[in-house]
């Protein structure tokens, strides 16, 4: 079988839907000032769909630091990877300060947390260890237990007592093999917005010997007193052995970074294989990554305008009677009962009729019959758009609730 062939009639799980889907649903084309409202389809919409959770992405400061960086350095400077001739004072400066943030002895900066993650995965581990991980890890943990040689466990998403079930048996694999054990999670789960119980399991280190390697893409910069993250807010940094965070989310950016003991990340440093093998930071990511970082710990106003946001969409929407699952941080997972047909008619009423631009998740994501619709709050939303949203929502579930999406009456302009 020719392999061009075969992908004409196999698109993959989210290719298949890009006929009908793609420029809408998928890849749609965002213009304008990254903000709450910005332009879809030559039109303005309220958007809910952008991590930006700090409003960082282009706060004034940090576009004034962004463009001195670009003028100065350009784009392409430092050429090269860190290990051979991509180092810099600043790339240094910046892992010193997350360092100090992070409370870690040390730290290694990534280009892409996804590739970083998979690789620092595949980098910490050998075929005689065990991983366990949370079944609803992002793609970049799972993707790097793929790489992994030996034995892996998956326990049910924030069960304690079944992950406990998992280290026996990866105890039991251990003890033949010499290995070590690496539990993996997420501080805040980004799709459902629930924080990962890590707590409890900082706990079963009593219990087992193993390291565990928490990814805090969504906890950096929007959860714990001061915004370091979900170790900060459930009181057990300590506990977490590896720290991941990226800057593509709380600091609008790009890049990401591993916060951990100085001899698991001089380790990293000479065996990240996503770092050795590609192109250092550019100097403006890393300028303007110092720049936001200052803002985030120096400004606690936007955090607490996150936060602000984020307890009035919740519990105006919680007093509405919308079910938004587990969440405890600003990812507002909004879950309503219909098929995928309707979830699309429901998403284009919503952008055409009422302008306000959300994410949707469908099965197999969510089971079958349910849809979420995914509201990230930033520190950028008023109040306003916080009550004209939970006013269309009511809206929008009476209409889904008569069945107004499943009859023709909504017409499709995708
Ligand atoms: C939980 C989680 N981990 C990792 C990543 C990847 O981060 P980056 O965008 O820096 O590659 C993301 C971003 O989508 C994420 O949500």
């Amino acid at each position: 079988m020719d392999i061009f062939e075969k992908i004409k009639d196999n698109r993959g799980p989210l290719g298949q839907f890009a006929k009908e889907g793609h420029g809408y649903f998928f890849f749609p084309k965002l213009e304008g000032e990254i903000s709450n409202k910005m332009i879809f389809n030559g039109k303005e919409k309220l958007v809910w769909s952008v991590n930006n959770y700090l409003g960082l992405a282009n706060h004034p400061e940090v576009r004034k630091v962004d463009a001195e960086a670009a003028a100065e350095y350009g784009l392409g400077f430092p050429m090269g990877s860190r290990m051979l001739t991509g180092n810099t004072d600043a790339h240094e400066e910046l892992e010193r300060q997350l360092s100090d943030f992070e409370q870690k002895e040390s730290t290694i900066l990534l280009n892409f947390g996804y590739q970083g993650m998979v690789s620092a995965i595949d980098a910490l581990i050998d075929r005689n260890d065990v991983i366990v991980y949370d079944s609803e890890s992002h793609a970049c943990i799972v993707d790097g237990v793929r790489m992994h040689m030996g034995k892996r466990f998956v326990f049910p998403h924030n069960n304690i007592e079944n992950l406990e079930k998992q280290l026996e048996r990866a105890k039991s694999i251990t003890d033949k093999t010499n290995g070590g054990i690496m539990v993996v999670t997420e501080g805040v789960f980004g799709m459902a917005g629930d924080q990962g119980k890590l707590k409890e399991i900082v706990a079963l280190k009593e219990k087992f010997n193993f390291r565990l390697f928490v990814d805090d893409a969504h906890g950096f910069g929007t959860m714990g007193k001061t915004g370091y993250g979900t170790g900060e807010e459930q009181g057990v940094q300590d506990g977490i052995d590896i720290y991941f965070g990226t800057f593509a989310k709380a600091m609008g950016s790009i890049g990401a970074f591993i916060s951990s003991e100085e001899n698991v990340i001089e380790y990293l440093r000479y065996n990240n294989r996503s770092q050795i093998y590609a192109k250092s930071l550019p100097m403006p990511l890393v300028k303007g990554a110092l720049k936001r970082l200052e803002l985030l710990r120096g400004r606690p106003e936007l955090k607490e305008n996150l936060w602000k946001i984020t307890n009035a969409l919740q519990k105006g929407l919680k007093d509405e009677g919308f079910n938004l699952g587990k969440t405890t941080s600003p990812v507002t997972p909004v879950f309503l009962s219909g098929e995928v047909d309707e979830a699309k008619k429901l998403i284009i009423d919503l952008r055409e009729n009422y302008d306000i631009f959300c994410s949707i998740v469908i099965y197999p994501v969510v089971p079958k019959g349910t849809i979420m619709v995914r509201v990230i709050p930033t520190a950028i939303h008023t109040l306003e758009d916080v009550n004209r949203t939970i006013t269309v929502f009511k809206e929008i579930k009476r209409k889904l609730d008569k069945g107004a999406y499943s009859s023709e009456k909504i017409a499709s302009r995708a």
